[in-house]
């Protein structure tokens, strides 16, 4: 019989995976405490932007095979593991992780589960520091119940890694699943019902305890952090030699099968609600098991460094940026998301308003997030499309590469802006064709 599931926290990741495993047949149950979240996804709306999820949700609903609830009692009686994907934010100035809607999210399972006779598997998909699971959970669950853990409930940590624009793709087919349970029951459970969700296209199935399953997830996106700091550097020195272009380099390097030549796209670095987190967080529990963690914190360093570099290049064209009109060319921090969460655009606004700049900006989907955060300072002009945005601005920056922007020609940027100084902060043009008409310079290319 095909296991039931729940989801708990219906953000990218726990509303995808809901939808994928109710897509592969699975009867899934979704929790929120958000009501409007709520409303939203039972008409089959989505509460963010993610290409090829919403047709599938609407799918879904119409077979039965997905359900929204905010009562834990209808998600954990009648199902059979429930996946816990709730966010663990960083908190403080120490960068620790606030694992309070984790914790609260166990009690309610728990509490809901307490007349429950069958066994019930949680599985742990949000992020948290290595060994919160031995050290903080599993107490937590002997403390608030009286099943006994490994027998009666089981714990087991599953972490993700989906990326954001490419969530369906992601979860429907993972590169590998990793299981972390020291607990024989536990961790079948979880095997059988994946093997039940991915059938013939099971991945590599990793099984090992939880401190190295949670040491996975977060050295996983701080190898990443590091790949992309390491290009950066790179496009940091290739900018101070004449001919050089660090996506030839890259290219060059990608070939090596040991370096793979993904994420290896110099720009203007890494943001979102997942890398920059998780290095600061993996930095923080280094820290606090006595290992200055030198290596990493450069590469947050680096990262932090990026929007500096775009004003050092708009300066070596104009030396006062006050009263200068910049069009701000992408705001998400990448494209195919509305998600502003640490994105480089809001560094670099910032810095440009310190220079008494005059800003528009344009982002095909994020606009109203960067409404709410940056909201109606008149310093910051909402343009309605790119073409609205590089109208007679003085500079314009690219700093989303949304496919939209790739159309607009070194003869549009000339018709439109007043003085056509062209900033390719993501290397979507190509610079012999876009520097023979425009003042044209891009990350990582030489002089
Ligand atoms: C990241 C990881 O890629 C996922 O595997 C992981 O599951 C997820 O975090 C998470 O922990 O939940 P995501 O934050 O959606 O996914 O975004 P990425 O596609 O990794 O991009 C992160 C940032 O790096 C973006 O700002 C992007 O523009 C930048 N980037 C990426 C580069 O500057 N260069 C590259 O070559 C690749």
């Amino acid at each position: 019989m095909q296991p039931r599931a729940s989801v708990i926290g219906l953000g990218h990741v726990g509303l995808s995976a809901a939808t994928c495993f109710a897509h592969k047949g699975t009867h899934v149950i979704g929790l929120d405490k958000d009501q409007v979240k709520l409303d939203t996804v039972r008409k089959g709306k989505l509460p963010f932007y993610e290409q090829e999820l919403g047709p599938m949700l609407q799918e879904c609903l119409k077979n039965g095979t997905i359900e929204f609830t905010s009562d834990y009692k209808d998600a954990v009686e009648d199902t059979n593991l429930t996946f816990v994907c709730v966010s663990t934010p960083s908190i403080n100035e120490q960068n620790e992780v606030d694992l309070s809607y984790v914790k609260e999210v166990l009690k309610s399972i728990l509490a809901a589960a307490e007349s429950k006779e069958e066994y019930h598997l949680i599985v742990l998909q949000s992020t948290v520091p290595p060994g919160t699971t031995d050290t903080i959970l599993e107490p937590l669950i002997s403390q608030n119940s009286k099943k006994r853990l490994g027998k009666d409930i089981g714990l087991c940590v599953s972490p993700e890694f989906l990326r954001e624009g490419r969530a369906v793709e992601d979860t429907r087919h993972p590169d590998r699943l990793i299981i972390g349970s020291y607990n024989e029951l536990d961790a079948n459970t979880l095997v059988d019902f994946y093997k039940k969700i991915y059938r013939d296209d099971l991945p590599p199935l990793l099984l090992t305890n939880s401190v190295n399953a949670e040491m996975i997830k977060y050295a996983n996106n701080a190898f990443l952090a590091t790949k992309i700091s390491f290009i950066n550097s790179i496009a940091n020195l290739c900018e101070r030699l004449r001919g050089a272009d660090v996506n030839i380099v890259a290219r060059g390097i990608g070939f090596d099968k040991r370096i793979g030549e993904q994420f290896l796209n110099a720009g203007l670095g890494f943001g979102g609600s997942c890398l920059p987190k998780d290095l600061r967080g993996i930095i923080s529990v280094s820290y606090k098991l006595g290992y200055d963690n030198d290596l990493l914190g450069t590469i947050y360093k680096v990262n932090e460094l990026r929007a500096d570099r775009v004003i050092e290049l708009i300066k070596s064209f104009v030396q006062e940026l006050k009263g200068k009109r910049i069009a701000v060319l992408g705001l998400a921090f990448k494209p195919n998301t509305d998600d502003i969460r640490e994105a480089v655009s809001l560094r670099i606004i910032s810095k440009l308003r310190k220079e008494d700049a005059s800003v528009v900006v344009y982002d095909p989907e994020a606009m109203e997030n960067a409404k709410s955060v940056l909201g109606k300072d008149d310093d910051v002009k909402y343009a309605r499309n790119s073409l609205e945005a590089i109208k007679d601005a003085d500079c314009a920056i690219i700093v989303t590469e949304w496919d939209e922007f790739k159309k607009i020609t070194p003869e549009i940027f000339n018709r439109e802006m007043r003085e056509p100084i062209l900033i390719d902060g993501r290397r979507i043009y190509d610079p012999s064709v876009y520097s023979k008409s425009l003042k044209f310079t891009a990350i990582g290319l030489g002089t």
